[in-house]
């Protein structure tokens, strides 16, 4: 069980609450894309991802990078519960997707790298740390079904 002081929780809850789902969540999916191009097997049917290009305007990587970032809200607001609240999610993608659990860091880390560069100095490296520690516990719940 993954233990928050309060200021991480205050952290988190700041970092989320000055992210815009609507610009990071379709940045942070195309890029994962762009950068693991391997990453692209699972989308056969968005349509072209032919080109860094295509994909960046490529409107179901936009939708699907919105679905996704909204989903953290969840882990978020259940900050004592992230796996309870990944359960099913971590079961989609496991038993029905089948995306390997690698990829999950992945988005994880481009993640935290389009939010970098959103944020500009108000990413400390003190608030990455916290960042990055929430993140690892949505990486873990979501691979739980695998292991
Ligand atoms: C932070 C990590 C992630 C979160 C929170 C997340 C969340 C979600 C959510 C909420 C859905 C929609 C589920 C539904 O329709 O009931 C979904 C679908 C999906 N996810 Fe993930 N996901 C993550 C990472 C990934 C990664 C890394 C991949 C592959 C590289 C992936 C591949 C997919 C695919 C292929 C679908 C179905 C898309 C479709 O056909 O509409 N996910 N994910």
């Amino acid at each position: 069980m993954v233990e928050w002081s309060d200021s991480e929780r205050s952290t988190i809850a700041s970092v989320w609450g000055k992210i815009n789902v609507d610009e990071i969540g379709p940045q942070a999916l195309a890029r994962v894309l762009i950068v693991y191009p391997w990453t692209q097997r699972y989308f056969g049917a968005f349509g072209n991802l032919s080109s860094a290009t295509a994909i960046l305007g490529n409107p179901k990587v936009s939708e699907h990078g919105r679905t996704v970032l909204n989903a953290l809200d969840k882990a978020v607001k259940n900050l004592d519960n992230i796996k309870g609240t990944y359960s099913e999610l971590s079961q989609l993608h496991c038993d029905k997707l089948n995306v390997d659990p690698d990829n999950f860091r992945l988005l994880a880390d481009c993640l935290t790298i389009v939010v970098a560069s959103a944020f500009g100095s108000a990413l400390s490296p003190a608030v990455q740390a916290t960042w990055q520690k929430f993140l690892s516990v949505v990486v873990a719940a979501l691979s739980s079904r695998y292991f």
